[in-house]
């Protein structure tokens, strides 16, 4: 089987439905768009966005686009290139308007202007939010606005497996139909990629359990690089032992961190900053409060700090902090305003994604990337919070414009070759049944996950590093082994659990062979046996390229076209 549409959007949360409205407005409702979702589109994973997404909304009260920029490259500890940078600053503020016409109910000032909380590394309130759940309402606002547009096709609950490309130009995208068990190919004159990002490799993540990289990966095994994937953010509340988010909203209200001895230790790493400075940076700090016996023993092994809002009072949590309250009751038993929150570092997001330009093209003729999926070096080697849903809407505008004329521009669909998808289809259920059966997918990935937790996390050294490959390459082989016992092709849970943590595993080969390269310590990627930044060796982005014998490295320059690196201080 096969259908067609113009453009084809593939992941629906945030960028992909920017995205999306914005194709689909350019085109004034001509253009025959598809979203390719593999969850019920209002179930991705930007509906858990909680704090807010930042811009520059009161230059008359002394915050500045200049300022917001200086922010994001000094938290990027000096990797993030700054003429995209300065794009961002300038698109994100027409987006919290552009959302605000479109009906989203930001929280207000009792003015009734729109209302800005802190959020770490920006040195203004800079972060629009509504209540804590930001990324809800942006979503239900862009899912809104979708109505309008008659000539949206979507395809929810669909798998997508791989991406055809021939003669470096798009052809379309193989889908398994996870509730017909069809399998087909939709074809499009260009695809926007917007499929988040690949955190579920690690077991204490923030993420949803879709949220698996499979967009990355198979952007990745069709040929375009992967860049800066060594840079993984760790957000320093997560809430134990779920890993759920306790959003940096919290500390932006005024939540203190505290250790075993009821001290404010920020105060020892970032003093001007405390609560709020940037996350690499408070990870760390935790991290290291923990490792020298000043965190507090969780029964799950699982040592944590304390984040305190108890000080706020029942009316400012209530009002600001709901969503934190309800889940911090339903998930730790016990209720914010009257006891601290355990929280510790998460697998959050990965600063690393498909290598695209300043306009979110990738280097195939009719793709684009946007969202975490992408890497359009925004973030350098440290995003700052309230950054990314920022991003996703700047990008997933800028993309769903570029693919659009591009799609209105091309006669006719380029040519799809059937024997690949009946190739693919083979190589998608033919792991049915196929293993010896000696391994099984859910240990597999639960040695994944532990590894990456153990070896890849807030600190790294070269020889956790050179294990974790060593067992990665090791649970290459071993999945191959695996039995599907399901012979079904609909909703077969234990199919897509093979396939994801296929994805998983090459993933992290790429984020752990570009971190035992990088031997400095940068943003996120924190190496205690190399614990200084190297500009001079070191001042550039990684790219990967899939081979067969794992990811060949090469490097691009940073765009400095505003500042050069100092010294990262808060
Ligand atoms: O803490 C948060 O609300 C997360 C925001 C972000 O990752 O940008």
């Amino acid at each position: 089987m096969e259908v067609s549409h113009d453009l084809l959007i593939l992941g629906s949360g945030l960028a992909g439905l920017r995205a999306t409205v914005e194709a689909a407005r350019v085109s004034k409702g001509e253009l025959d768009i598809a979203i390719i979702s593999r969850v019920q589109l209002m179930r991705s994973h930007s509906v858990c966005a909680e704090g807010g997404t930042a811009a520059v909304m009161r230059p008359e009260e002394g915050d500045s686009l200049e300022l917001h920029a200086w922010d994001t490259v000094r938290g990027s500890d000096f990797l993030a290139d700054q003429d995209v940078v300065s794009l961002f600053v300038q698109e994100s503020p027409r987006e919290i308007v552009q959302l605000e016409h479109w009906g989203i109910p930001w929280s207000r000032r009792p003015d009734g202007r729109i209302n800005q909380r802190p959020f770490g590394g920006h040195s203004f309130d800079r972060a629009v939010f509504a209540e804590d759940k930001t990324g809800f309402f942006e979503m239900h606002t862009l899912y809104d606005t979708l109505q309008k547009y008659a000539r949206v096709t979507r395809y929810d609950e669909c798998y997508a497996t791989s991406i055809l490309i021939e003669n470096g130009v798009f052809q379309g995208v193989t889908v398994w139909n996870l509730t017909t068990g069809e399998f087909f190919l939709i074809r499009g004159k260009a695809l926007i990629i917007a499929t988040g990002g690949a955190c579920r490799m690690f077991s204490f993540t923030t993420y949803s359990f879709t949220a698996t990289g499979d967009g990355m990966a198979m952007a990745y095994r069709a040929g375009m690089p992967l860049k800066d994937m060594e840079f993984v953010q760790f957000h320093p509340t997560g809430l134990v032992p779920s890993g759920i988010l306790i959003t940096e909203g919290a500390r932006g209200e005024g939540g203190y961190l505290k250790n075993n001895k009821g001290e404010r230790f920020m105060e020892k790493y970032a003093p001007s900053k405390m609560e709020t400075a940037p996350r690499d940076i408070v990870s760390r700090s935790e991290t290291t409060e923990i490792l020298e016996g000043r965190g507090f023993k969780s029964p799950e092994g699982m040592d944590y700090v304390h984040l305190d809002l108890t000080h706020l009072g029942a009316q400012k949590i209530n009002e600001r902090l709901p969503l934190i309250r309800e889940v911090t009751i339903k998930f730790a038993f016990l209720d914010p305003i009257e006891k601290p929150i355990p929280v510790r570092p998460a697998a959050h997001y990965c600063m690393g994604g498909i290598h695209t330009n300043i306009e979110g093209a990738t280097p195939v003729k009719g793709i684009w990337a946007a969202g975490e999926a992408a890497c359009v070096s925004l973030h350098g080697a440290n995003r700052l919070g309230s950054n990314s849903t920022a991003e996703c809407l700047v990008w997933g505008k800028i993309t769903g414009d570029k693919a659009a004329r591009y799609a209105m521009a091309q006669k006719s669909l380029p040519p799809a070759l059937q024997k690949k998808v009946q190739e693919e289809e083979k190589r998608v259920f033919e792991q049915v049944g196929h293993g010896d059966g000696s391994e099984d997918v859910y240990v597999i990935r639960n040695e994944l996950q532990k590894m990456m937790d153990n070896n890849v996390g807030v600190y790294r050294t070269g020889p956790q590093m050179e294990e974790a490959l060593k067992k990665i390459r090791e649970l290459k082989q071993r999945i191959k082994r695996v039995k599907v016992k399901d012979n079904s092709r609909i909703y077969n849970t234990n199919l897509i659990n093979v396939i994801e943590t296929t994805n998983l595993i090459e993933l992290a080969e790429v984020i752990v062979v570009g971190g035992l390269a990088r031997t400095e310590s940068r943003g996120a990627h924190s190496r205690r046996d190399f614990p200084n930044r190297d500009d001079v060796n070191w001042g550039k982005h990684t790219l990967a390229s899939y081979t067969t014998d794992g990811p060949k490295l090469d490097y691009s320059p940073v765009a400095m076209t505003m500042w050069q690196p100092v010294e990262r201080k808060y």
